[in-house]
Formats: C-alpha cells, structure tokens, sequence
C-alpha cells in the first residue's frame, strides 16, 4: 500500500511529465499556465486511491488520473468564462489574462488532451473507462447548463439545487473514483458503491465552495469572495435565505436580487448579511454533514479492509475542512 504523501509524490510526476504542443502558443500556453497554477489534485488522487483502495497498484491508473486532472482543468477554465470570473487559483483567470477566445479554444484543446491520457490506459479497461469518462463528461456539461439557467430563474427547489450539483461537480468525484475501481478490477457492486460515495462526497464538496464562495479568506481562497452573490448564483445558501426570509428581509434579498446596477461590495455585504442573521451557514454546514455521513455508510459496505479505507476517509475529512 502506498501513503497519501506517495500517491501525490506520484501525481506531482506525472503533472510535470505531461507534454503539450508548442504552437500556436496562444493555444497551448493556456494549458500549461491553468495546470501548473497548482489547485489541490483531489481528482487524480481520488483515481489512485480508488486503485490503492482495491488492491493494485496505483501507477496503472496514472492516465486515467491525468485524462481526470485535464479536464478538470478544461471545465474551470470555461467555467470562469461563465461565471465571468476574475480570479483562480490567486491569479488571472485564462480569458482575462489572455481573451475569451484563446479561452475556449484552449478549454477544447484540453478536453482532446484529456482523451490523449485516457486512450493510453489498458485497452483491457479502456471500454469501461470510456463509458464512465463519458458519462460524466457529459454530466458535467448537463449541470453546467442547469446552473447557468438558474441564475435566471427564482423558482429553483432546493432539489433542484442539489441535482445541478450532483451533476456539475459530484459526478466528477464519483467517476475519478470508479475509474480507479475499473482499473483495479473491483466488483462490479464495489466499483459502484465508491461511485456513489464519491457522488456525495461530491454533494458536501460542492456545498462546502458554496459557504467559501462567501465566507472565505480572500487571501487564502484564490478566487473572487463573493462572486455567487454578485451573479445571483442559485446557492443553497441563497436557496435557504429565500425559504426562512421574511417580511423586510425577504423584500431586501428579493431587491437585492433583482438589481441590475448595483455596487458589488455593498451588494455582497448587504447579502451576508441576512445570510448572518438567519444562521444559513450553520445550515448548510449540517447539509453538508448529511451527505458526509450518506458517504460514509456507503463506504461502509465496501468489501475491503478499514486500513485499505482509512487514507480515503482521511482526505474526505480534511476536504470538508478545506479554507481553499
Ligand atoms: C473547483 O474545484 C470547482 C468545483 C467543483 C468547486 P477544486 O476546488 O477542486 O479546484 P482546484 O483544482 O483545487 O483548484
Ligand atoms: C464548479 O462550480 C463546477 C465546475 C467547474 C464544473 P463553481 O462555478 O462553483 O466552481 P468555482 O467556485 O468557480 O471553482
Ligand atoms: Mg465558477
Ligand atoms: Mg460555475
Ligand atoms: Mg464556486
């Protein structure tokens, strides 16, 4: 078995390792510029432990790994064209450093790359690994979608808040994790059961950047503080403030909401606030420690040692603790 500290040793190489063509370079020094930013690899690491966690070495999953990390980085880069987001990762976002189209483009170059990684996996695996890639590939567009939609609507359920992340985030999770378990020939049972962890793991991650998004250190963050606010992202935090305002607070949020100029700092305030007085952070702390423990009881059905699951439930742990 290999410790946390190796399997991301092991990441950190392949990181390094992976080559891109050098033109046009308003093309390729984009992929190089978002990837070498850093960010936390949970991804891959999430494929080598599924690997670990089943038994076989985690350098066969290496590919699969980096096809994940790729276009994971493909997704924040259009993401941020989206979001009209100035900042990731504490510095420039790719369309504000270079343009909305060097953006795009290279956001799809990237998705090519990712596929350049996942055709290198075993061709005994290679069927599954596509059809699980592709899924959440897709997935991940479908929620991408929904959350943009949301932002127009004042409708949203809270259901449907948590199918859209399901979809744009969780199902990344789960399917690093599957991969991991394809590779590693795990049941069909077990390779479903870590998907499914890792879809609510997926769920609290994704609750859990809703809570930074407004109550992070900007210095540690390395994105916009605030930014959900300004765009009326359909937050679960924003969900709940509009279930449990009323009277003049429910007027403000509905005001504050409907505003098309306004200043963002006193918006983003004025927001807050009323998150404050309501306790929604507390709230959705508790939302998020529901799925946490969905997730655990899942990984408890998993028919593998408690020492094979303790390095997974460890990073799970350290995740919902994240400043970042
Ligand atoms: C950001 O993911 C996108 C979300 C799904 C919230 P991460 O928080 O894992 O970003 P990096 O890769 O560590 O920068
Ligand atoms: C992340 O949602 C979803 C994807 C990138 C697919 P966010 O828009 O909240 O992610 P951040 O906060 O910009 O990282
Ligand atoms: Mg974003
Ligand atoms: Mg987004
Ligand atoms: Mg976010």
């Amino acid at each position: 078995m290999f410790s946390t500290l190796q399997l991301q040793e092991i990441l950190e190489t392949a990181i390094k390792n992976l080559k891109f063509p050098e033109n046009p370079k308003q093309l390729y020094d984009p992929i190089t510029y978002i990837i070498n930013l850093g960010g936390k690899r949970i991804r891959p690491l999430l494929v080598l432990m599924a690997t670990d966690l089943f038994g076989k070495n985690p350098n066969d999953a290496v590919h699969a790994a980096m096809a994940v990390e790729v276009f994971h980085n493909f997704t924040l880069v259009h993401d941020d064209i989206m979001d009209n987001a100035p900042l990731r990762r504490g510095k420039a976002t790719v369309h504000e450093k270079w343009s909305i189209n060097v953006a795009i483009l290279s956001g799809d170059v990237m998705m090519v790359e990712a596929n350049k990684n996942l055709a290198k996996v075993n061709v005994k695996y290679l069927k599954d690994v596509l059809d699980t890639f592709n899924a959440t590939a897709q997935g991940v567009c479908e929620g991408q979608q929904l959350d943009m939609e949301f932002e127009e609507r004042d409708d949203v359920s809270i259901e449907e808040y948590i199918n859209m992340i399901r979809l744009k985030t969780a199902i990344l999770l789960g399917g690093a994790l599957k991969l991991g378990a394809i590779i590693a020939e795990a049941s069909e049972k077990d390779a479903n059961l870590i998907y499914d962890f890792g879809e609510n793991i997926g769920i609290a991650f994704q609750l859990q950047d809703d809570i930074l998004d407004v109550y992070a250190d900007p210095e540690k963050f390395g994105k916009q503080v605030g930014g959900d606010i300004i765009a009326n992202k359909k937050t679960f935090l924003l969900l709940k403030a509009f279930e449990l305002a009323e009277n003049e607070n429910l007027n403000l949020l509905q005001n504050l909401t409907k505003q098309t100029e306004f200043n963002p700092k006193d918006k983003i305030e004025a927001v807050k606030g009323i998150y404050d007085t309501l306790d929604i952070q507390n709230i959705a702390k508790t939302t998020m420690n529901t799925y946490m423990n969905k997730a655990l009881e899942l990984m408890a059905q998993i028919n593998v040692s408690d020492q094979a699951k303790a390095k997974i439930l460890e990073l799970t742990t350290q995740l919902m603790a994240r400043q970042f």
